[in-house]
């Protein structure tokens, strides 16, 4: 019913992942394959591509916002997949998931309190860590065995207890190891959190793209009690609109609400809302078969490696499309890693793009066509084989 393997033309759509290659990395081949930044290259459910020509055909294109459609069609996803009700007052939309995490750190921190973000990390954490000013990342280290990543529960333990902490950023599932993290697990994040007075970011953006059969679940259902936990959410991963620049925060406690939305526009854009509308109103199909579509590509992956790579003792994530693979196998360091692989006309991000604890380590987006990724298979080959 939809065509996974469609090649989708992206010239002149303004594509960060295919923009300029070569100012990635200089090395970048001229047909490079870009598989880092994280978008797919999936056309859109035919759902939403319906819903932005009627919203194109309607005219104009005023100053917009929310309308209660908008917030049925979220509240009715979450309902469905999570079990959890979304409030229309605790939601604050905002222009994308980092931005929304850049202000909530200086809203809920002070110069000189510390933020623990789990490493490798999703960069942008530390960004807004470090960009806010006096604010001090803590690394708290996972712990890498076979082929899975865990927390390091002492060190997580140790960093929460420190009186300056005053901030977990979670990434709920994981990126870059798509590691799902379960009810236990986030039931005793949580506990560790609220015995020491740490509020959490929950940063789900990545929750719906799980591997058919295995589900995540939201610090919103845990954390059902406690106001303090501020959830992000967005369907721009879910559905591949991520340049629609839209995302649905959850604060329930209302000052920090209020101050979130002091801090953004009170306009959305209209065509961001009627796609957001439709995608959670009829996209369920579509991600459906993106997932399974997904998890083929996985167990691709996976042959390859065990068959041509087993050093890397590659084992499938639980969410995302992101492969995190060991390759300190090859000696390489980070920017070696980078450039073996632009040079054999594939475009990744290394371990240096992870802030810390992610050195030899590579991450491939493997949301694209059968077709591309057995021709980046191919290339990775070469770059280490020769
Ligand atoms: C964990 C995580 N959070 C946030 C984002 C980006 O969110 P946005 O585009 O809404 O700012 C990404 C994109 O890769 C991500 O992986």
């Amino acid at each position: 019913m939809y065509d996974f393997d469609e090649i989708v033309p992206r010239e002149g759509t303004c594509s960060r992942k295919y923009g300029d290659l070569k100012k990635i990395n200089e090395n970048a081949s001229d047909d490079a394959i870009p598989m880092w930044i994280a978008d797919m290259d999936f056309r859109c459910a035919p759902e939403i591509l319906i819903a932005l020509h009627q919203r194109v055909n309607a005219g104009i294109f005023g100053y917009s916002s929310a309308d209660g459609r908008y917030y049925d069609a979220l509240d009715k996803w979450y309902r469905t997949r999570y079990g959890i009700e979304i409030k229309r007052e605790d939601v604050v939309i905002t222009n994308g998931v980092v931005s929304a995490i850049n202000h909530l750190v200086k809203i809920l921190t002070s110069p000189g309190d510390g933020i623990i973000i789990m490493t490798p990390s999703y960069g942008p954490f530390d960004r807004a860590a470090k960009g806010a000013e006096g604010r001090v990342p803590l690394y708290s280290r996972m712990i890498y065995d076979k082929g899975c990543f865990g927390i390091d529960w002492e060190d997580f333990e140790a960093k929460a207890k420190e009186p300056s902490t005053k901030l977990f950023i979670l990434c709920n599932p994981h990126n870059p190891t798509g590691r799902v993290w379960d009810r236990a697990e986030l039931e005793r994040i949580h506990a560790i959190c609220r015995e020491n007075s740490v509020t959490i970011i929950s940063d789900e953006i990545h929750s719906d793209i799980t591997r058919t059969g295995t589900d995540t679940v939201s610090m919103l259902d845990v954390a059902r009690d406690d106001p303090t936990v501020a959830v992000c959410t967005a369907p721009s991963k879910t559905f591949n609109m991520a340049g629609n620049a839209m995302s649905n925060i959850i604060v329930r406690d209302p000052e920090v609400r209020d101050a979130l939305r002091r801090a953004c526009s009170a306009s959305q854009s209209p065509f961001s809302l009627a796609a957001t509308t439709a995608a959670y109103e009829h996209g369920a199909a579509w991600v459906d078969a993106m997932r399974a579509y997904l998890d083929s590509n996985f167990e691709y992956l996976k042959a390859f490696l065990d068959r041509e790579f087993p050093q890397c003792g590659y084992v499938i994530p639980g969410a995302t499309y992101l492969a995190w693979v060991d390759m300190r196998f090859t000696g390489l360091d980070n920017k070696g890693l980078e450039d073996a692989l632009a040079k054999a006309g594939v475009i990744i991000e290394a371990g240096g793009s992870f802030v810390d604890n992610a050195d030899g380590f590579v991450r491939i987006n493997i949301a694209c066509p059968r077709s591309v990724l057995a021709e980046a298979c191919e290339r990775i080959k070469n770059a280490f084989k020769g």
